[in-house]
């Protein structure tokens, strides 16, 4: 999420793990399992709401990936089967942000020691927030940077190109002014956010099932699988060809954006993936930077 300061970014970033739906009991356990081994299971007391942790821009790798004197799971692993939230992501160390690159791929977090190793589980959706330039304020009407444009262009370098095309959603979060909360808007409920999630799950569930796939949601398929499930339609298939070739996808982003557009129709409740689904897939991963070219 790119906005600027009070746009509401830890405040969406916080609500998530409310509309996902709860853990299950073989991963209840799981979480419990690290948390105990870290230390961290408070008058143990189990709750089947899912981790949320955020650790500080200051963390150290070991707090981040797990490790130290006596090994012990690091915020990755804390975070197992629920959100990592990194906010002000591009304040955290290039060591730190490239450590998390392995456990996003793998799903799990090694930790090599002189005389052995240990690997923690860490199946995380990592959730980031920034602001757009170092000051806070590049793009919104009527301001200018100090430092002009290399505001904005030096604080987005700092996040690198492979941990981005590991992000999916890429989203501005606008400012919102005391007018926007005064006008009595009426919003769906994260209870009735959580009931649509819960329904897409519910299809992901069944159609890997019937394929005999190990998985049971779109974002844990591997490859070969997505491209089974989320084989688009011709209009589809001739904007992603486009869309591809024009923003340079990686195998990576491509087979990403797919399980993306799956994921769509199955919350629209589409049997087959269309334009529309990847059109609004692809607008995702585009960054703020193209959003802004485009328009
Ligand atoms: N859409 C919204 N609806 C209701 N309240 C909001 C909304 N957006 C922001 N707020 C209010 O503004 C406060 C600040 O939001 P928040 O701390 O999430 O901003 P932020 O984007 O994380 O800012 P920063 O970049 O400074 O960290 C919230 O605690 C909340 O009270
Ligand atoms: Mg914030
Ligand atoms: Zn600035």
């Amino acid at each position: 999420m790119v906005g600027p300061p009070g746009s509401g970014k830890s405040m969406l970033a916080q609500r998530l793990p409310s509309i996902l739906p709860p853990l299950a009991p073989k991963e209840l356990l799981e979480v419990s399992m690290i948390a105990s081994v870290a230390g961290e299971l408070g008058e143990g007391k189990l709750t089947d709401r899912r981790p949320f942790r955020a650790p500080h821009h200051s963390a150290s790798m070991a707090a981040m990936v797990g490790g130290g004197l006596r090994v012990r799971p690091g915020e990755v692993s804390l975070a197992h089967h629920g959100v990592l939230f990194l906010d002000e992501l591009p304040e955290f160390t290039p060591q730190t942000l490239d450590a998390l690159r392995q456990p996003l791929e793998t799903g799990d977090c090694a930790i090599a020691r002189a005389n052995h190793r240990v690997t923690y589980p860490a199946r995380i959706q990592l959730v980031a927030a920034m602001n757009p330039c170092r000051c806070g304020m590049s793009g919104e009407p009527g301001y200018r940077c100090l430092r002009g444009e290399r505001c904005r262009t030096d604080y987005q370098a700092r996040i690198s190109g492979p941990l981005l095309d590991r992000i999916d959603f890429r989203i501005e979060v606008p400012a919102v002014s005391a007018s926007d909360l005064i006008r009595p808007d009426k919003a769906e409920t994260s209870a009735s956010v959580a009931l649509r999630v819960a329904c897409a799950r519910t299809i992901q569930r069944e159609r890997l099932e019937r394929l005999g796939a190990s998985a049971t949601t779109n974002a844990h398929c591997p490859p070969s699988v997505v491209e089974e499930i989320a084989r688009p339609d011709a209009a589809g298939l001739a904007l992603l060809k486009d869309a591809s070739e024009k923003l340079a996808f990686s195998a990576r982003a491509y087979h990403r954006v797919l399980k993306v557009a799956r994921t769509l129709a199955d919350l629209y409740a589409s049997e087959t993936v269309g334009r529309i689904h990847l059109a609004e897939a692809i607008s995702y991963r585009m960054s703020a930077e193209r959003m802004a070219q485009a328009a």
